[in-house]
């Protein structure tokens, strides 16, 4: 039987110039602070509640009452997503890379299913996949060597898998930013709001 399809909403904010000005541990609390105010805004749009955010030794978020959650905050986009199943979420921001990177995001099987596309666009959306998995595993950067892209299916979509377990990957792309998140069982609503509070 095919599990039914939940929508997920996950919003995306930029952050204000002011708030980018900022510097240090100050500006750390207000991207995260920023980044959980995209995450209840997509508790409200979905129906779903986390009255606190937990997260457990090693800062993985925790669910709370069945709902999952996760976030991310770059210098100048935020995001999150709540969602009734694991999730994985991430932002960046497209910019030259050291060629040395390439190599580290995907090996050369990997590189090897987009051909000639060995670009930075394809770089940040390898980069971002396979965050949005590590998070969805709980896992931080120990576990990159364990996920790995396993198709690529269209310009927006692929499939990655973390040991056995297979994880599609949706993409959503504006300016030169990227969002990527799992999107098992889901579809992908994408919110871009103009502001948080
Ligand atoms: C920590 C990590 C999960 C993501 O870090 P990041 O991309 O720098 O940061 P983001 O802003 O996107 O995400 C930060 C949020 O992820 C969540 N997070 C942290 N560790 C996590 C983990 N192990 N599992 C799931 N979520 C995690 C937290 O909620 C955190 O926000 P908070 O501290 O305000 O609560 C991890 O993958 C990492 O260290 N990445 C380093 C970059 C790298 O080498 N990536 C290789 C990809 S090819």
């Amino acid at each position: 039987m095919t599990s039914p399809l939940i929508t997920l909403y996950p919003v995306i904010a930029p952050v204000s110039q002011p708030d980018q000005d900022l510097k240090g541990r100050e500006k750390v609390v207000r991207l995260s602070q920023l980044a959980r105010l995209a995450l209840q805004r997509s508790c409200r749009i979905s129906g779903l509640r986390l009255d606190s955010l937990p997260k457990n030794e090693d800062g993985v978020p925790l669910p709370v009452d069945g709902v999952y959650w996760s976030i991310s905050h770059k210098s100048e986009v935020v995001g999150g997503v709540a969602a009734p199943m694991p999730v994985g979420f991430d932002l960046e921001i497209l910019r030259p890379i050291n060629p040395a990177l390439m190599d580290r995001v995907a090996d050369i099987d990997e590189w090897g299913l987009v051909g000639s596309e060995q670009t930075q666009t394809t770089f940040f959306r390898f980069w971002t996949a396979k965050e949005a998995v590590l998070k969805a595993e709980g896992k931080g950067f120990a576990g990159l060597s364990r996920c790995r892209i396993a198709q690529i299916i269209d310009t927006t979509c692929m499939v990655l898998t973390f040991d056995d377990r297979r994880w599609p990957v949706s993409h959503f792309w504006f300016g030169d930013q990227v969002a990527a998140i799992t999107s098992h069982h889901f579809a992908v609503d994408w919110q871009i709001v103009k502001a948080l509070s």
